[in-house]
């Protein structure tokens, strides 16, 4: 598709997409959320010349790579200019809200709001579920073709997603009153390296259990039971063992939170971030005190927050 994009009427547009977690604990791969209120901005302006460039990244500490090429929110746009035929420049600033390497799905929210700014800007010639496969683009460069992230980074709410096109996209029921409480140490863990460890297959039984853990998932999300939500999140057997001496303290922590009456615990995404499942804002927040406070304690650095789902996914904050 060639799109005349000359005709549209906005010159500078900023996009804000938000933190998610991938996997649910049980769904490695297939199942994600997006979280309320951290996230990050991308600005796309037109810009002379016929490429695309990126004049600022805040809130990196300088280490994101600042070549077009190599950037998820970079190489997003330019996979979304390709798809619908567009040859114009842009200037791309990046304002990071979330940590890199966290487990909150940094690297998707920056493609994600690369590609809502650019599509916004150019009048909006794809739908938004059609963004898709460009974000993925950009988040493949860091994580590997897998959608958990981009997709409720995108689109918002709570998805099985089992495969990198929209149509592979399901969004599952929400009901009112579940919470999270998310502690984030500060240390950071490689996408790459937290799938290096992970076992290249498992036995029958393994298989089964798995299995009934994602049935029971899908059970109590019908039936708006948190506790054996969490339980069920809990009950990976896979992944989390795998993965938790990336993750400092991750059962300890998880008794605590308990303690402080989370219904339980999992880690977000690749980790280190750990997110912790409540029946209301007051544990929540309670737990999410708790959490950084138990870090503090043993000599880490963290940050944490109380937070619900995001039912909106990405979205355009300016156009002018
Ligand atoms: N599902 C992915 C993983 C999310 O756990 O490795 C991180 O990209």
């Amino acid at each position: 598709m060639a799109i005349n994009s000359s005709a549209n009427t906005y010159q500078k547009v900023q996009a804000f997409a938000p933190a998610t977690m991938a996997n649910m604990g049980i769904g490695f791969d297939i199942m994600g959320l997006a979280f309320q209120s951290l996230g990050d901005i991308v600005e796309v302006a037109r810009h002379d010349e016929a490429d695309v460039v990126i004049v600022d990244i805040a809130g990196d500490g300088g280490k994101l790579p600042r070549d077009a090429h190599k950037n998820t929110a970079t190489v997003a746009i330019m996979a979304y200019l390709k798809e619908i035929g567009c040859t114009d420049g842009f200037a791309v600033t990046i304002k990071k809200g979330l940590p890199l390497g966290s487990g909150l799905g940094s690297s998707a929210a920056s493609a994600v709001a690369g590609v809502v700014a650019v599509n916004a800007l150019l009048g909006s010639p794809l739908r938004k579920e059609d963004l898709l496969p460009a974000c993925m683009e950009g988040e493949a460069l860091v994580s590997g073709y897998h959608a958990d992230n981009i997709a409720p980074c995108l689109l918002g709410g709570l998805l099985l997603v089992d495969g990198i096109t929209p149509d592979c996209v399901l969004r599952l029921p929400i009901y009112n009153g579940i919470h999270f409480a998310l502690v984030t140490p500060n240390i950071s863990v490689l996408t790459s390296e937290a799938r290096s460890v992970l076992p290249q297959s498992i036995s029958l039984k393994t298989m089964i259990k798995q299995t009934a853990g994602i049935a029971r998932f899908m059970d109590a999300l019908h039936r708006g039971d948190w506790s054996a939500l969490a339980r069920a999140m809990e009950a990976d057997e896979v992944i989390e063992p795998a993965r938790a001496h990336l993750m400092p303290y991750l059962y300890e922590l998880r008794q605590h939170a308990k303690a402080h009456g989370a219904l339980g615990l999992v880690i977000s995404g690749a980790g280190p971030t750990l997110c912790a499942i409540c029946a209301s804002d007051d544990v929540a927040e309670k737990v999410a005190i708790a959490m950084s406070d138990f870090y503090r304690t043993n000599g880490l650095e963290a940050m944490s927050f109380a937070t619900q789902i995001d039912t909106e996914g990405a979205r355009v904050i300016s156009a002018e």
